[in-house]
């Protein structure tokens, strides 16, 4: 157990898999009976619809080993919701929320020992991809389709500390098409990856915070927040990007803190400005990330420091408000948790 764990703390986020999934599959028009089967047990024609249309949306939530041995699910009736809705923006077959929760529950519960220790959790990511063998189907969904739940030990993602991030904020292009940002889909990573390593190559920027127009929207993976004295601002929740959990549970926490929360439009100036003031800070939310300090925006070849340039207090206070909850070290007032 000690040596696994050590494996999965020093292996790189998301490439240890255990060894078994569940899966069902969506045939004539009907689920089938999940099933757990091994994870490297599926096979796909080369035609099918995933591999050629991008029929494909996926979730990332995570399980939480407690001090009393428990294993709790962290909000998984909103990633539930999210998959279902994905699936729905891409025209796959409708998944079942009660089906997929149970899927994710009996997966979870069938290596519970596997769990990692905080700072560690298992991540779970459920799948769903169309199956249909059509290549002439570039314009019609998929008749059949495959949704499994895969899950991946991951240790201490701040291993090392968490240095506070640059990004680059890109102001032409978009992460993805404007109608795509609320999907989980693929094809929207496959979309940022050369502006992200554009940036990394020419800035070192470790993310791009994409900014179309000079509307802050995300970047290639997690949500952006600014926080300014009392008050944290994100951008109101439209199609163009990921409702992120996270942001959603971080957002939720500052208001039980007393902080204000503004949901609206910021644009690069306003940001900008905002950021060159003593005491503001920047973060970005995601299941993998948590709440991660970001010290520097570069815009039109200048640098910008967010106050200090250092990681705030409020953003540790609120990471750590929900790593409590995640923990178990704190009470979890808005039910959050899912004990298996
Ligand atoms: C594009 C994008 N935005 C935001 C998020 C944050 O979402 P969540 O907090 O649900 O993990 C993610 C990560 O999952 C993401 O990929």
């Amino acid at each position: 157990m000690k040596d696994k764990q050590q494996e999965t703390t020093m292996a790189a986020f998301g490439s240890v898999f255990m060894p078994q999934m569940a899966l069902t599959r969506f045939e004539q028009g009907a689920w089938s009976t999940p099933q757990i089967v091994a994870a490297d047990s599926i096979s796909l024609h080369p035609g099918a619809h995933v591999l050629h249309y991008a029929s494909t949306c996926f979730e990332g939530l995570k399980a939480f080993k407690h001090s009393d041995g428990s294993i709790n699910l962290f909000r998984m009736e909103k990633n539930v919701a999210r998959l279902i809705q994905s699936s729905k923006l891409l025209s796959l077959p409708q998944p079942d929320a009660a089906t997929l929760s149970q899927m994710i529950i009996d997966i979870v519960s069938q290596y519970a020992g596997d769990v990692p220790e905080p700072p560690g959790s298992m991540y779970i990511r459920p799948t769903h991809i169309g199956t249909e063998a059509a290549i002439g189907k570039a314009a019609a969904p998929t008749a059949s389709s495959m949704l499994y739940v895969l899950l991946s030990p991951v240790g201490d993602y701040f291993a090392g500390g968490s240095k506070p991030l640059r990004l680059l904020l890109e102001q032409n292009g978009a992460r993805c098409a404007a109608h795509m940002g609320m999907v989980k889909s693929g094809g929207n990573y496959a979309s940022a990856l050369q502006p992200i390593l554009k940036a990394r190559a020419s800035v070192q920027a470790d993310q791009v915070l994409f900014c179309p127009g000079g509307d802050v929207q995300e970047t290639g993976a997690a949500n952006f927040m600014l926080i300014d004295g009392n008050e944290i601002i994100t951008k109101a929740l439209d199609s163009s990007f990921l409702h992120g959990v996270t942001r959603d549970s971080v957002l939720t926490l500052a208001r039980d803190m007393g902080m204000t929360v503004s949901e609206r439009e910021l644009s690069v100036s306003e940001l900008l400005e905002r950021a060159a003031k003593p005491g503001a800070e920047a973060a970005l939310s995601g299941t993998a990330a948590v709440l991660t300090p970001v010290g520097t925006l570069i815009a039109d070849g200048m640098e910008h420091k967010v106050g200090s340039g250092e990681a705030g207090p409020a953003t540790l206070k609120l990471r750590q408000a929900l790593n409590d909850i995640q923990w178990g070290r704190a009470e979890d007032k808005h039910g959050w948790l899912t004990r298996i």
